[in-house]
C-alpha cells in the first residue's frame, strides 16, 4: 500500500498525508452517519453534565463510559453562563466518541477497509487493534482550539505503538482549523500521560513540563478525502475555528496488540 518513500517519510516526520484516500461519496456517507447520530441524541436534562461548570465526577464518568459507547461532547462555547445551550444541538457538539468504529455500521465499514490493514502491515504492526474513534466537528465560529499534545498521552503502550488514522471529511484549511504538526518531534519521549487514578477519576502524570517549541510547526492543509497518518508521539494541535465553515474529521486510533497495554490507560478494552 505504501511506497518505500512514504514509509521513510512517516518514520522521519511522524506523519504521512495520503490525498484522495476516500471518495466524495464515502465522505458524504460518513458525514450523514454522524449527523444521524447527533439527531438521535437527546441531551435532555443531562445537558448540565456537559457544560464546563458540571461536576468533574459526572463528566469523568460520562467520558470513561464512552470507551464502549457512542457519547457526545459539547463545544465549550456552546453554553451560556447558566449552562444553557446558545446554539442548536447540531452546531454545539465538539465530538462524538469513542466506539463509533464498532457500533455505527457506516464507521464500522471503514474500519474493515483492507487498505488500513495493508498500511499497518507496511509499518510493521503484527496485531493491529483499533481501539477508539472520534468524529470531530470543529463547528463554524465556536470550534474550540485543541492545544499541542501527543496522542500517546491519552492512549499508551510499551513500546509505543499508537497510530491515528485522521480522515478529512471536509477540506481542512488554516481558516477552519486544520491540523498543525511538529515534524520529527515524535522521536522524543512523551511529555505526559492521562491516566485512571487509583483513588478514582482521571488525571495527568507529567514527565516534562517544558513548553512545546513554537518554531517548526507546519500546517496540514488537506482536501476532503485525505487520510493523514499520525504517529502517537507526534506533537500536533489545531486552532479555534472562527470561520463560517465547519471542518469535519474522523480519527481512528490503533495500537499493536503485541505491546503491553497498561491498566492505567483511561480506555480499557471490554
Ligand atoms: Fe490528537
Amino acid at each position: 500500500m505504501l511506497t518505500e518513500t512514504q514509509m521513510a517519510d512517516y518514520k522521519a516526520k511522524g506523519y504521512l498525508v495520503l490525498p484522495d484516500f476516500l471518495t466524495g461519496e464515502t465522505c458524504a456517507a460518513l458525514r450523514t452517519a454522524a449527523t444521524n447520530q447527533v439527531n438521535d441524541f437527546e441531551p435532555g436534562d443531562h445537558v448540565s453534565v456537559f457544560s464546563t461548570q458540571a461536576d468533574k465526577q459526572d463528566r469523568d464518568q460520562y467520558f470513561l463510559a464512552s470507551a464502549q459507547r457512542i457519547h457526545f461532547f459539547f463545544e465549550e462555547e456552546a453554553f451560556d453562563a447558566d449552562g444553557n445551550l446558545v446554539v442548536p444541538k447540531n452546531q454545539a457538539i465538539n465530538k462524538i466518541g469513542h466506539a463509533l468504529h464498532r457500533l455505527d455500521p457506516t464507521f464500522h465499514k471503514l474500519s474493515e477497509d483492507a487498505r488500513l490493514q495493508a498500511i499497518t502491515a507496511d509499518l510493521g504492526y503484527r496485531e493491529p487493534v483499533q481501539l477508539q474513534s472520534m468524529y470531530i466537528f470543529k463547528q463554524p465560529g465556536i470550534g474550540g482550539e485543541v492545544t499541542c499534545h501527543q496522542d500517546s498521552t491519552f492512549l499508551y503502550t510499551e513500546p509505543q505503538s499508537v497510530m491515528g488514522f485522521w480522515f478529512a471529511l471536509e477540506d481542512a484549511t488554516q481558516e477552519n482549523g486544520c491540523l498543525w504538526a511538529l515534524p520529527g518531534e515524535h522521536l522524543k519521549p512523551i511529555k505526559s500521560r492521562y491516566v485512571r487514578k487509583a483513588e478514582g477519576g482521571t488525571g495527568f502524570i507529567t514527565y516534562d513540563a517544558s513548553p512545546w517549541p513554537q518554531e517548526g510547526l507546519v500546517p496540514l492543509e488537506v482536501r476532503e478525502g485525505t487520510l493523514v497518518l499520525l504517529h502517537g508521539s507526534l506533537p500536533h494541535l489545531s486552532y479555534a475555528n472562527r470561520s463560517p465553515k465547519s471542518r469535519h474529521a474522523y480519527a481512528l486510533h490503533m495500537i499493536d496488540g503485541v505491546c503491553d497495554y497498561p491498566e492505567s490507560n483511561w480506555l480499557q478494552r471490554a
